[in-house]
């Protein structure tokens, strides 16, 4: 089902998580063009492994980041040599994957980033591929968040583009915990040896265990079923609620704005544009921290990183009592001298 939903999977091979999936698809990559750097983008996430712990260093240049761990005990050397940060919806990123193509893998990206979610990066997604494609570098979409969500077929079939690799998870585990690579079956072959493909090694004790693959199967089967009602109804809730809440915010002056793709939404404190994860800015932190409290007070809960999702089990009036959860929410905020 995987292979005839993505774009690019001709095969997949199942891991337990997204952070798995993320691993073996940049161990794949390297086997299959025998160069050992990973390119990523400012501002994304792609699991806990250590290789997928970089963030941009703030304190370095926007258009060319410089890569840092994410938190500590990641040994110095993964981000210094091995990984390459690239500015994100920045053009500047085609030069710098240019100038690195000799030691440059592949490049990860998710193509809707959580951080930011919005759907407008069409264009230089497309662009991504073909820069990859003329220096030698293979593209990976990580669409463990994106995938059977965007679309049926993920962002693969929303921006019609076909990257090298693409890795899942969540979703096709129907809520057990799962993770899968697919991809061109000439990189894929490194999974098994076969053609002469460079062998990377792989294993993991629950990996494609029966429990998972039969839950996974039953809830994509489910949206396989329904994509034709399913991912328009996602979109238009989505949409509804950003509108909505955004058109209060600019009315009733307060510093926030929903960015979402689809059903993926993330409220983040601050009016004015947001091109990427650096032009968010930290005025609002403790704001935003009461704002979840408060909701939990109006009867919506969204915990941990505040990434929020609509699924097909929220009625439309359910979507009106989140928005109303926030004007309300909103409105305490501003009643504590908030804003
Ligand atoms: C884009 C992306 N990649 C990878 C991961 C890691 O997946 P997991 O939490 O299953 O390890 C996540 C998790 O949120 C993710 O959003």
């Amino acid at each position: 089902m995987i292979c005839e939903a993505g774009a690019c999977a001709e095969n997949v091979t199942f891991a337990n998580s997204g952070t798995e999936a993320t691993m073996y698809a940049a161990r794949l990559a390297r086997a299959h063009t025998g160069k050992d750097k990973v390119g990523l983008f400012d501002g994304s996430y792609h699991g806990v492994h250590d290789y997928a712990l970089t963030k941009a260093d703030p304190e370095s240049s926007r258009s060319e980041p410089r890569a840092a761990s994410l938190g500590n005990g990641v040994p110095k050397m993964i981000p210094d040599e091995t990984m390459l940060m690239l500015p994100y919806r920045d053009p500047h990123a085609f030069d710098l994957i240019h100038r690195h193509r000799d030691e440059l893998a592949v490049v990860q990206i998710e193509p809707v980033q959580s951080s930011n979610p919005r759907l407008d990066s069409g264009e230089f997604l497309g662009e991504l591929i073909e820069v990859c494609r003329k220096n030698g570098v293979l593209v990976l979409f990580d669409e463990v968040i994106t995938g059977f969500r965007i679309e049926y077929g993920g962002c693969q079939e929303y921006y019609g583009l076909t990257p090298d690799l693409v890795t899942y998870g969540k979703a096709i585990g129907g809520g057990l915990p799962v993770g899968a690579v697919a991809g061109r079956a000439e990189i894929m072959n490194g999974f098994t040896g076969k053609e002469g493909a460079p062998f990377i090694f792989c294993g993991g004790t629950f990996s494609g265990n029966p429990l998972t693959m039969a839950a996974g199967t039953a809830a994509v089967t489910t949206m396989r079923d329904q994509k034709e009602t399913l991912y328009p109804y996602l979109h238009e809730q989505g949409s509804r609620f950003r509108e909505t809440v955004n058109e209060y915010c600019r009315r009733e002056k307060i510093p926030a704005q929903v960015m979402s793709a689809g059903s993926l939404l993330h409220l983040i404190f601050q009016s004015g544009a947001i091109e990427g994860q650096r032009d968010i800015g930290d005025d609002y932190r403790s704001a935003e921290a009461r704002f979840y409290l408060h909701l939990m007070n109006h009867g919506v809960i969204i915990p941990g990183i505040h990434v929020a999702f609509f699924s097909a089990a929220h009625t439309p009036a359910e979507v009106d009592q989140v928005i109303e959860g926030f004007k309300a929410s909103f409105e305490a905020l501003r009643e504590d001298g908030a804003f």
